[in-house]
């Protein structure tokens, strides 16, 4: 092997590193250079070339370019995979979320389901495995299972359905005996399951989807795990926003447990089971009516505003003792309430917003939505300079910053967030989260039971302020201390 490190400069890392990242979204900044540089290497002496210059040719010019860079690529792809990977989600995706697709397709008898970046296959055939298990009568329900990637020898493993020991490393062992025969110190996949899963090549980066050529229109179901986490920023969104327009109204996502920011997928309804946070369209889009203009202070009339559809979050400065002593909880149509008085006498009391406020906070927060987050974060900013004890505001900025990436930035809003109400809990939650990210520990625990300790005695039900449609049993279940 030649002694790559001696020949590949900075600047052709750099050159490589944003020649893949425009072909695929994959990432090879900080750590990851490395990688970048050993394919580069490997990739070197396979096509014995003598300069990683002459690679770059081989790679962009030429009819052969499109298919050398193609394999180049997939040389720098993760394959790592394994049947029924993190048992949460499959138990999640067991006990609610196919019954609740089952349940709500059983008049139709049509289920598709999307596993994107499947790697060789183990988790689009889990649930073709989990699907035989729910669905006694499946030959009479015309299910789709389709499976991508952008590495093809991944995806003809798939195909193929020979898989090692290391593939069965969370399997239960009856699953694996029913589902499997030993051959040649290889487990072959019964036919029949093999034949419900579709394999197909489909790179996240272009523009194909969702579409009717490429089959990815009108999904229930997509799993996106384990992929964003190698991907840009600015990739990370494009494909959340394009596999959104994938699913049909009500239709779920999931995405690993170690993906970025949930910021990433506000439009999106979060729904969190026992250690599995999970994704899902809103049944009725929100209409996107304001536009920046309304920033300009000028205050809209609620009732207006009231007809449209619920917005999936909104000011809502209520702390949760409200729900604890039994003030019925709703989601809220018309933007923040009035109530605020009713905080926990311990905190310091939030302002009650006008509707000027209101019509203000929803502005920002649907740029926000929209992705246009340099607007928005002025637009908060703003907005918590005209109302400085409004809580949500506060939130608000916590979740654009955490959205650009300043991290230090989203930690000062939102400690300002519950330093104004002490009793939003999202706030707490949201500073849990970002501690646990920063490695933080202790701290995040400290937020998870300050978390714990405001929903205490709240019905379980009741929807938590500001939570997407969280009800407290759902948050209470995230931080780990549902009963
Ligand atoms: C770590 S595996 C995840 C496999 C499976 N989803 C899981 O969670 O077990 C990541 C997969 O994403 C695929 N991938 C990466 N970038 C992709 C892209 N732009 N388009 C399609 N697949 C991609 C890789 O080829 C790899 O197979």
């Amino acid at each position: 092997m030649m002694a790559v490190t001696a020949v590949v400069s900075e600047a052709d890392l750099q050159r490589f590193a944003d020649l893949v990242r425009s072909r695929s979204g994959l990432e090879f900044s900080g750590p990851r250079r490395v990688d970048l540089e050993r394919a580069i290497g490997r990739a070197l002496v396979e096509w014995r070339l003598p300069m990683p210059d002459a690679l770059y040719t081989h790679l962009t010019e030429g009819a052969a370019a499109p298919a050398a860079l193609e394999a180049f690529i997939a040389s720098l792809t993760v394959p790592e995979t394994y049947f029924f990977r993190n048992q949460p989600q499959f138990e999640a995706l067991e006990q609610h979320i196919l019954p609740d697709l089952i349940a709500r397709r059983r008049d139709q008898r049509r289920l598709r389901i999307w596993s994107a970046g499947c790697a060789s296959g183990e988790e689009p055939y889990s649930l073709a495995i989990l699907l035989r298990r729910l669905l006694p009568d499946l030959t009479s329900w015309d299910v789709t299972i389709l499976a991508t990637d952008l590495n093809r020898s991944l995806l003809e493993k798939g195909q193929r359905g020979f898989y090692t020991a290391w593939s069965f490393r969370e399997t239960p062992a009856e699953v694996q005996a029913q589902y499997f025969t030993a051959r040649n110190g290889l487990f072959e996949l019964a036919p029949q399951v093999r034949s419900q899963v579709t394999f197909a090549y489909l790179n996240l980066a272009d523009d194909c989807y969702p579409s009717a050529s490429t089959n990815t229109q009108d999904m229930d179901l997509i799993l996106f795990r384990n992929v964003l986490i190698y991907f840009g920023e600015e990739m990370a969104r494009r494909v959340i926003e394009r596999l959104y327009e994938a699913l049909v109204p009500g239709g779920w996502l999931l995405v690993g447990h170690a993906e970025p920011s949930i910021a990433l997928f506000s439009r999106f309804i979060t729904r969190a089971f026992p250690n599995a946070i999970v994704y899902q369209k809103p049944e009725q889009e929100q209409s996107v009516a304001l536009q920046p203009e309304v920033l300009a202070s000028q205050p809209e009339a609620p009732r207006a505003r009231s007809r449209r559809p619920e917005p999936r979050v909104s000011a809502r400065p209520v702390s949760l003792a409200a729900a604890s002593r039994g003030t019925p909880s709703r989601p809220i149509s018309g933007g923040p309430t009035r109530s605020s008085a009713s905080a926990t006498p311990s905190s310091p009391v939030p302002a009650a917003p006008s509707d000027d406020l209101a019509a203000r906070y929803q502005a920002v927060r649907q740029l926000a939505d929209q992705a246009q987050l340099e607007l928005a974060r002025r637009s908060v900013e703003a907005l918590v300079k005209q109302a400085p004890l409004f809580a949500p505001a506060y939130y608000l900025q916590g979740l654009i910053l955490q959205e650009l990436g300043d991290f230090e930035g989203a930690l000062v809003a939102l400690r300002r967030c519950v330093y104004v109400d002490a009793g939003f809990v999202m706030g707490h939650f949201a500073l849990a989260n970002l501690y646990a990210r920063a490695g933080q520990a202790e701290r995040g625990r400290r937020h998870r039971e300050q978390v714990a300790r405001l929903l205490a005695g709240a019905p379980v039900s009741a929807l938590v302020p500001e939570g997407d449609g969280m009800t407290v049993g759902d948050l209470l279940r995230a931080v780990g201390t549902a009963a």
